[in-house]
Parts: C-alpha cells; structure tokens; sequence
C-alpha cells in the first residue's frame, strides 16, 4: 500500500467525494462516508442506486472520476486492487467449479505465496468458520446454493483482509436459508472484526446485520446512521419511502406547545413534539407502524378518548388475514384505510369484518416523517 499520501485517519474507511460518472449521468455523486475500524456498514438503496458502483471503486475494479479513498490513512489512488488488502464475496459466488472447496478456499493464499502448512491450517480454519467442515473434497457443482456462498465467504475469509467487500452476498437464497446465512454473518463479523462493507437493497437485512447503514438515492448519500436512527428519524422523503411504512397520516398541526396536536381529517390527534431537525411546516405525515397499532374490543363510552401516551378511536374492521402466529388486519378510520398486525391470543372473540372496534396507539410511535 502507498504511504505518500498520509491523512489524520479517526475513522478506517473514508470515501471523500467519490463520484463516478457514465456517460452523461452520476451513478456516484459526492459521496462522503467514513467507516470505523471494525465496523459492518451497509449501503442499502434500490436497484441502480449506485451501490456496486462504490463498492467496486473500494475494491479497485472501478477509478473514481473524483474525490478519494482512504485506508488505514492512506489515499488508494494509486494502489492497485490486489494491492488493497481487501476481499470481495460476488453476489453470483464467481467459485472455481474445477476445483473442490479446499482448492478454491485455497487459492488466495497460494497466489499470496504462503507457504504449505500455514495454508492447510488456515483454510482448515476457515473452512470450520463458515460451517463447511467434512465438505473439503466436494465441487462446487455437489453443493447447495447456501453451501456455494459459504465457500466463497471462507474464500474471502481466509485472506484475513483488511477490509471485506460484500455484493448482495444472501440475495440468490431461498428465506429461511438467507434468515440463517444473516446471522451467521453476524457471527463471523463479532468473531473476526473485520471490517465489512455489504451491499444490499432488502432493508430487514440491513437492519438485521449492520452497525450503520448508507442509504443511496440516485447516486447520493441520503442518510448514514445506526439502523434505530433509520428507522426512528428518517431524514428524507426517500429514505422514509424506502421504510415502506404500512400507514402514513398526513395532518395540519395544531399546536406544538405542551403535547403536539394534529388534525387529521377533523380529529385531533396527539402527535409526539416536533423534530429539531425537520423544516417547520403546518402540513405534518406521520408514520404509524402496523405493529404498532392495536384493536381493542369497542368501549360504550365516547369514542374519542385520550389516554396517557395512547389514542383511541372508533373504526371498523375492512379485512382479516391468517398469517400464523399473528393476524394481519385493516380498519376504517373515517375514510382513512389502517393496516396493523397483532398475536392472534392478543385479539378478543367476535372480532370479524364489519365490526365495529376501537383502535388504539402509542404517541410516541408516532414517526414524524420529513416532506422533503
Ligand atoms: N459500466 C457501466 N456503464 C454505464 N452505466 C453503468 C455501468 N455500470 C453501472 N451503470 C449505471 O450506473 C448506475 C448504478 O449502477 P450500480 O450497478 O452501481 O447499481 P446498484 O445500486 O448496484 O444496483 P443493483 O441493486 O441493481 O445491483 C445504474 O444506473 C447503472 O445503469
Ligand atoms: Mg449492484
């Protein structure tokens, strides 16, 4: 790696307005994000959003059109990619098929020069890492797909490199395979702490693994924060879309002295107090989670009630739907379609489409969404 250019490096991994340009349009635009060491960051946007892009550009496959990439303080501009140190799994596995797991897990450290023993101890290691043990001797042809994935991960693994560069590493796997694969990966990264960058558009995934998450649109960094603060306080208009929230109420806020207050569709709603960081607007969308709404058997009194922290209101039951452990249902809520989702055991008898019940959420699951 070249050391002539140095920089105070607090974090690992810098990109420092990277952009990369074809033909007429940015796949990457200014894209500035730093990466601690040890760190699992994701960057999580849809299809087209610029993702392999930047990881390509980290890996050396791409040259930035500007800005830089900083390693362990060293600028990247003129290191070549198999001079990086880095370790990049291929979302179709890219698996030697002529040679067994052994041999293709193998294969970096021979082309590395590391001598006989070492990598037979060193493959064995990973090979036990990624949970492949017993099937050294087997082709890639005689594997599952989830099997193909943990050899090239092992393959990637074994290099022990400084960075880890993964491509939509799960998205080839079937659900319950890919649930698995996650948290394995989890696993590995809390063993190896090794720095990992992951690319993926599914936004459970991210959630599940990551310690922040970059979201990109179009090109442009929209958001780099902790899954919570994602979830929590989306900072754009994209990136609370993306969140694919089930119930989103748009309202006109009353007052924002004492407990907010919004009017939605004519009823007041009691909304938790205004972001610092959001434009003040009298035009207000909150994100209501569908776990986060509950249907409670109708009460004879008012139906407009206020309880600490809770509103209550009247609504009737449009549609049930099955799903196993819990039951997913949408209610009328003066004109307003509500989805929410809840335990079966936490329903009461007689509850059926038509009927009338109340609806019932915390304030402060109330997420306020930005209009811009
Ligand atoms: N070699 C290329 N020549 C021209 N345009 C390209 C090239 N590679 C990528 N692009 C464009 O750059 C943009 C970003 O592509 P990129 O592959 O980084 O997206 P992505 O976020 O990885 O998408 P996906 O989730 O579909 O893999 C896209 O609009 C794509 O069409
Ligand atoms: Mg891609």
């Amino acid at each position: 790696m070249s050391k002539s250019h140095s920089y105070p490096a607090p974090d690992y991994l810098q990109l420092q307005g990277l952009t990369k340009v074809y033909g007429e349009r940015n796949a990457v635009s200014d894209l500035n994000l730093s990466v601690a060491r040890g760190e699992l960051v994701s960057l999580l946007g849809p299809s087209g959003c610029g993702k392999t892009t930047t990881l390509h550009m980290i890996a050396g496959f791409h040259t930035p059109d500007e800005g830089d990439i900083v390693l362990d303080g060293c600028s990247l501009r003129n290191v070549p990619g198999h001079r990086r140190g880095a370790a990049m799994v291929f979302q179709n596995y890219a698996l030697f098929p002529h040679m067994t797991v052994h041999g293709n897990v193998e294969f970096g450290l021979k082309m590395a020069g590391v001598s006989g023993a070492e990598r037979r101890r060193r493959v064995g290691d990973a090979v036990e890492l990624v949970r492949l043990g017993g099937l050294e001797n087997r082709y890639p042809r005689e594997l599952s797909g989830g099997q193909q994935q943990r050899v090239a991960l092992a393959r990637a693994l074994v290099l022990k490199p400084s960075l880890l560069l993964l491509d939509e590493p799960l998205s080839n796997l079937d659900p319950s395979l890919r649930r698995a694969l996650r948290q394995e990966l989890v696993d590995i990264h809390r063993l190896t702490g090794m720095t990992t960058v992951l690319v993926t558009h599914d936004l459970e995934e991210a959630f599940a693994v990551s310690d922040r998450i970059a979201v990109l649109n179009q090109g442009v960094l929209d958001q780099f924060d902790t899954p919570r603060a994602i979830y929590t306080r989306p900072k754009t208009r994209f990136v609370a879309d993306f969140l694919g929230h089930e119930n989103v109420l748009e309202g006109r806020r009353i007052s924002t002295e004492g407990t907010a207050r919004v009017d939605i569709s004519g009823t007041l709603v009691e909304a938790p107090s205004p972001r610092p960081d959001l434009v003040a607007t009298e035009l207000i969308r909150y994100a209501l989670p569908a776990r986060q709404l509950h249907i409670v058997a109708p009460s004879n009194e008012s139906s407009i009630q206020r309880h600490a922290g809770r509103s209550r209101f009247g609504a009737r039951v449009k549609s049930l739907a099955f799903m196993g452990s819990a039951i997913s249902y949408s209610v009328d809520w003066q004109g307003l379609v509500l989805q929410g989702e809840q335990t079966a055991d936490a329903l009461f008898d007689g509850l059926e489409v038509g009927a009338a019940v109340d609806v019932s959420w915390a304030t402060d699951h109330l997420i306020e969404l930005p209009n811009v």
